[in-house]
C-alpha cells in the first residue's frame, strides 16, 4: 500500500481529513475500523451513542451562567472562545469531568459550551516515527488549552480489559488507557477505552513522558465520558502530538519517587510475567518505561 496526502484516514467521517504522511518506510499500515466516537464493548453496560443527560431551556444562542442549568449544576468548562478553562492539571491520575450542552439542549450549535462534540477541527497527519512504530503530528500552530481531538474506542469493562491486557504479546503495541475520575461522594469512576480495532486518530498518539497534550474526560449526552485531548501548551506546525498514558501533564514527582515507583512497577510487571517496553519518548526526565497500569491485572 502506498501512502498519499490525498488519503483521508476516516473516509471522511471527520470534518477534516486526517492525512497520512507519504511515506517511502516499509512500516505496514494497521487495519482497524474508523469511529470518530467511542463504541460499547464487551463489559460496558451503557451504550454511549445514547442520550442519558438531561439538557437545559436556554434560547439564547450561547449559554450564561446566570439561567442555564447545564452550567449551572456542572460549572463552566470553557471560556468563550471553547478554550478549557481549567488548565492546572494534577499528577494524582484523577481528574474532575466537564459537562457539555447536549442533544436535549435548546441552546444553538454554535454555544460555546460545545466543544469536544463537533470533533477534529485541525489538520492532524499520521505519521511514521523513527523508533515509536506511527505516531500523530499536526499540520497547524495549537494554542494552549484547544481541543485536539478524541481517544475514542471500545469502552470496555475492568474483566475484559484485564483479558485483553493479558493475552497481548510483549512487543504488540497497546491501547487500552484507564481513566479514573472523583464522583464528588469519594468514590471514582473509572472508564476503560480500547482502540486498537475500532477507534480514532487518537489511536496512534505516542506517549511522553513530557507531552504537549492531557487528556480531560468530557461528557456530552451520556454519562459515559469521551476522552479529550487538550494543549497543554502552545504547540507549533509539525510538533508530534503526545499525551501521558499515565493521565498526568506535568511529570513533576521528584527524581527519587520516579525511581522508586520505577523500582515498583518493574518488581510488579516481573511478578506478573509482562515485559516492560522501554519508554522512547526523549524527554529529559524520561521514566524510561512506558507506563503500565498494573492496576487493571492486580484487581480482584
Ligand atoms: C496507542 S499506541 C500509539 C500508536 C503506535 N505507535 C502505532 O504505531 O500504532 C501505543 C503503542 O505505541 C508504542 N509507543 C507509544 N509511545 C511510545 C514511546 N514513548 N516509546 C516507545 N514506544 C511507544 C508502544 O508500542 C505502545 O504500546
Ligand atoms: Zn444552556
Ligand atoms: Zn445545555
Ligand atoms: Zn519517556
Amino acid at each position: 500500500m502506498s501512502f498519499d496526502r490525498r488519503v483521508d484516514l476516516s473516509n471522511g467521517l471527520e470534518h477534516v481529513p486526517v492525512l497520512i504522511e507519504r511515506s517511502s518506510t516499509v512500516m505496514t499500515f494497521p487495519e482497524f475500523q474508523y469511529s470518530p466516537d467511542n463504541i460499547q464493548g464487551p463489559g460496558c453496560s451503557t451504550d454511549p451513542s445514547e442520550v442519558t443527560l438531561p439538557g437545559c431551556s436556554c434560547r439564547s444562542p450561547s449559554c450564561c451562567t446566570e439561567d442555564c442549568s447545564c452550567l449551572q449544576t456542572h460549572g463552566r468548562g470553557y471560556d468563550i472562545n471553547g478554550t478549557l478553562l481549567n488548565l492546572n492539571q494534577t499528577d494524582s491520575g484523577y481528574c474532575s469531568p466537564v459537562f457539555e450542552c447536549n442533544a436535549l439542549c435548546t441552546c444553538s450549535d454554535a454555544c460555546s459550551n460545545r466543544v469536544v462534540q463537533v470533533g477534529v477541527r485541525l489538520r492532524l497527519e499520521v505519521c511514521s516515527t523513527e523508533n515509536r512504530g506511527w505516531g500523530v503530528r499536526t499540520l497547524e500552530a495549537i494554542p494552549h488549552g484547544t481541543f485536539v481531538c478524541e481517544y475514542a474506542g471500545e469502552v470496555i469493562g475492568l474483566e475484559e480489559a484485564r483479558r485483553r491486557q493479558l493475552s497481548q504479546r510483549a512487543e504488540e503495541n497497546n491501547y487500552i488507557i484507564a481513566v479514573r475520575e472523583h464522583a464528588g461522594t469519594g468514590s471514582v469512576t473509572e472508564t476503560f477505552v480500547d482502540p486498537a480495532a475500532v477507534g480514532n486518530v487518537g489511536r496512534f498518539l505516542n506517549h511522553s513522558c513530557q507531552p504537549n497534550l492531557f487528556m480531560q474526560p468530557v461528557r456530552v449526552h451520556s454519562v459515559v465520558p469521551r476522552l479529550a485531548l487538550f494543549a497543554g501548551r502552545n504547540i507549533d506546525a509539525q510538533e508530534e502530538l503526545t499525551f501521558d498514558y499515565t493521565g498526568g501533564y506535568s511529570n513533576q514527582l521528584p527524581v527519587e519517587l520516579l525511581s522508586t515507583q520505577r523500582d515498583a512497577d518493574i518488581q510488579a510487571s516481573r511478578t506478573h510475567g509482562l515485559q516492560r517496553k522501554e519508554c522512547h519518548c526523549g524527554a529529559n526526565n524520561c521514566a524510561q518505561f512506558l507506563p503500565l497500569d498494573l492496576s487493571i491485572i492486580n484487581r480482584e
